[in-house]
């Protein structure tokens, strides 16, 4: 009997039965435990309430860096420290896997990277990531732009009525139609209209954010699917983005010209009609893969670079909109770099304070806030901030790694719950964690945002190791954009009392009843002129030797 999908976790069933022994030994019998973490026992209300995080975060306050939640046959070993996390992302990763997170994922991503078991993994890693050229992210900047124009057109109509507006969608919305035409050349012009593709997408990310915070696999109990009406809808709408991801790789297929194949050979993007990664990934790799694994991978970076990237600029603005000065700095900064164009690389490059409110918001909300993992074999993880013992890890294991905690927590960051971009210049000293170097600001330069090697994985945006995120770039250059855009051309004042924001965690963190704002448009200082009286412009975008 395994756990997890064939070729996924090879834990056995006696695995499973040795963590449940040991977990009700140490409840009931106060027998020491084998890993020898506390279990976590108290107030379980923000997990089932959907603010995992904030409950991950209170027991991080009671038990330490690596406690144990427990839910019957179940149980989760919670790390809240960047040295063990560094173990088990990057120095010891052949010992994980993506364990529950991959048979959630599964039904939806297939053997798209996310899920992937290692073999798949490595082949199409190897395959994808040539895809985010810096080339090609730099023609994606244009795209960035135009689809940010669509909404800047919305916003002008807002704020001449004098309306409000909800804006965490319409960040979803402006992701969603990037995202499609950057991976596979999909207009869904979802920011203007609605059409069954758009809200199969939506859809299939509810039902697919509400499997990850299922603590028991309903999906998979026997008629469900064609009893329970929920998921006979997620099902049909599966069915119809599958369609349209098979018609859109068939398409590509059958398609190939022969001009564009040169100019993607040599990175040309600017003169072929379609430089989307599907056409990269048919074009140039199409011998490696068959259609199913193309449809998983494009599903997968649907789904992973839609809502984070959206949930990053949802709550930038909500803290812009109550630090008037961290608005000052942004609009001053948008002012001298790029005025009323669509920022090109060397801009993004210049624009400093934006890259890092952006950071900020992905420090403060991390998207997800937690990351899954299972031991594929014993372990033990160094002691880190902890009480200098080594909790020892067996295999089958389930970890969770609460990178929220990790972004909170006093011990890595001056001031953790205020929002402040300019943070990311000035070291942190390490206060007596073994084997944490402390937060080096001189290791950012040339870099887009500030990563896991500067932080000594305190900073885990985008994970960390071999499954790191490879969306990276392409998501640090899409949120500058259009923070950068929308600075220059409006004021948002946010209509509620922050705290009736709330938060709603699936996948990533969520609002629980939006962000409404109302938009003015923006009057330049020292005139009587609004800023981007027309659409923004792309200027030719030059090749550039950033870091990215
Ligand atoms: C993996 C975050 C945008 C595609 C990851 C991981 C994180 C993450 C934390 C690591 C997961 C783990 O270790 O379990 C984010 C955030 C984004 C973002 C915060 C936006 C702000 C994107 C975009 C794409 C993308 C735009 C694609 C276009 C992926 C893929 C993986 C991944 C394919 C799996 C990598 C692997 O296992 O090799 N992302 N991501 N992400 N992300 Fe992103």
């Amino acid at each position: 009997f395994e756990l997890g999908e064939p070729g996924q976790s090879p834990c056995t069933f006696g695995d499973a039965a040795n963590i449940f022994r040991t977990n009700i030994e140490q409840i009931y019998g106060d027998e020491p435990s084998l890993d020898g973490c506390p279990v976590a026992e108290g107030e379980l209300d923000s997990m089932v309430t959907g603010n995992t995080f904030v409950g991950l975060q209170k027991y991080y306050e009671m038990f330490g860096p690596a406690y144990k939640l427990c839910f019957g046959p179940k149980s989760f070993i919670v790390l809240s420290d960047p040295v063990m996390i560094r173990h088990v992302l990057r120095d010891n990763a052949k010992a994980y896997d993506k364990g529950i997170l991959a048979e959630i994922l599964e039904p939806v991503m297939g053997k798209g990277l996310i899920p992937a078991d290692p073999a798949t993994w490595k082949v199409r890693r190897r395959a994808i990531v040539p895809g985010f050229h810096k080339a090609w992210l730099n023609a994606m900047i244009g795209v960035f732009g135009d689809c940010n124009n669509v909404l800047i057109g919305k916003l002008e109509d807002v704020a001449q009525r004098d309306d409000q507006i909800e804006m965490e969608s319409h960040f979803c919305s402006v992701s969603l139609d990037i995202i499609g035409k950057a991976i596979f050349n999909y207009e869904f012009g979802s920011v203007t209209k609605e059409s069954p593709v758009i809200q199969s997408v939506y859809s299939v990310l509810k039902e697919t954010e509400h499997r990850s915070t299922s603590p028991i696999p309903y999906w998979e109990l026997p008629l469900a699917n064609q009893l329970v009406p929920r998921l006979r809808k997620f099902n049909s709408d599966l069915k119809i983005l599958n369609t349209v991801l098979t018609d859109l790789i068939a398409r590509a297929k059958s398609s190939e010209d022969k001009a564009d194949l040169e100019d993607l050979q040599a990175r040309n993007y600017d003169k072929v009609s379609d430089p989307s990664m599907l056409r990269f990934l048919v074009d140039l790799r199409g011998e490696d893969a068959t259609d199913s694994q193309l449809r998983d991978d494009l599903m997968t970076m649907l789904i992973a670079g839609h809502e984070t990237t959206a949930a990053v600029l949802t709550w930038a603005l909500f803290e812009m909109a109550q630090n008037p000065e961290v608005v000052r700095k942004a609009q001053e900064e948008v002012d001298r770099v790029i005025g009323d164009r669509v920022p090109t690389l060397d801009d993004i490059k210049s624009l400093k304070y934006i890259r890092y409110m952006a950071a900020e918001s992905l420090r403060m909300y991390p998207e997800p806030p937690l990351l899954i993992r299972r031991a594929l074999e014993s372990d033990e993880l160094p002691p880190g901030s902890g009480d200098g013992h080594r909790p020892k890890i067996t295999r089958g294991v389930d970890l969770f790694l609460a990178i929220y905690n990790l972004h909170r927590s006093e011990d890595f960051w001056e001031n953790p719950n205020k929002f402040d971009p300019e943070r990311f210049e000035r070291p942190f000293q390490n206060k007596g964690v073994e084997g944490w170097a402390g937060f080096n600001p001189d290791l950012l330069e040339g870099k887009l945002y500030p990563n896991e090697i500067a932080s000594d994985f305190a900073y885990l945006p985008f994970g960390g190791g071999q499954r790191k995120c490879v969306g990276d770039q392409f998501a640090m250059m899409e949120s500058v954009v259009s923070l950068a855009m929308l600075t220059r051309r409006f004021e948002f004042e946010l209509m509620i009392k922050p705290e009736e924001v709330g938060f709603y965690t699936g996948a990533t963190i969520h609002t629980r009843n939006g962000l409404p704002m109302r938009v003015k448009k923006r009057v330049l200082p020292g005139t009587e002129q609004t800023g981007g009286g027309e659409a923004a412009k792309n200027e030719p975008v030059e090749a550039s030797g950033s870091s990215a």
